[in-house]
């Protein structure tokens, strides 16, 4: 079973990264198998919505998307992380969010995968709830099974990551929620 993190993050080493690099641990530590999508060093275009992925199951944008749907369709469970721009999602994972419509189109790919979504600002209530919220929307519209961290919404943090403990807390309840329901789904 394959765990993969997805940073929405410009910012190489960050606080997403380092989000991601904690929820990697923990799912190694359970016995999954792990994988990453670090927006920091790919290249994701915006969908231009040309059509095209209605007819074919390739898009014509040339870009590292390619790699990209063969790491979704290929994990169980993802585990998406955003840094908080302007109250919501940054615009590096809205892209890659808008072209997995792809995946969508040609069969719901994504359709019953596990997914979970953590959020950072430099403000404690900066957006992260709402930023949470449109991860699962996008969840939700590929059939995703959608958990939390067993209590509330997901992962919420403030950065620096490292020195916020309560949010730490909520990044692990979250990634032991997604593992324990990869788990107990398959048996
Ligand atoms: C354009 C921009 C908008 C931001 N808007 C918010 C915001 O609305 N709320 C908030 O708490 N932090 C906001 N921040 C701060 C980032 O969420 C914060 O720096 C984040 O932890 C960065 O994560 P990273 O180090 O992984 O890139 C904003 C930062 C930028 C650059």
């Amino acid at each position: 079973m394959k765990i993969t993190c997805i940073s929405g993050s410009p910012i190489a080493g960050g606080n997403n990264e380092k989000m991601v690099d904690m929820v990697l641990k923990i799912a190694q530590e359970r016995g999954f198998e792990t994988d990453r999508i670090l927006l920091s060093n790919l290249k994701v275009e915006p969908c231009t919505d040309c059509g095209a992925c209605k007819k074919s199951r390739d898009c014509p944008i040339d870009d590292d998307m390619k790699g990209i749907y063969k790491k979704l369709e290929s994990s169980d469970a993802f585990i998406v992380s955003s840094p908080v721009f302007f109250g919501s999602l940054s615009a590096q994972l809205k892209a890659l969010f808008d072209r997995t419509i792809l995946l969508r189109r040609n069969g719901f790919l994504l359709k019953g995968k596990i997914g979970a979504a953590i959020a950072i600002g430099g403000s404690r209530n900066g957006g992260q709830e709402f930023t949470i919220q449109t991860i699962h929307s996008w969840m939700h519209i590929h059939g995703m099974v959608v958990v939390g961290d067993a209590g509330h919404f997901g992962g919420i943090a403030v950065k620096p990551f490292e020195s916020d403990k309560e949010g730490s807390k909520t990044v692990m309840d979250t990634a032991n929620m997604l593992c324990n329901t990869l788990s107990r789904l398959n048996g």
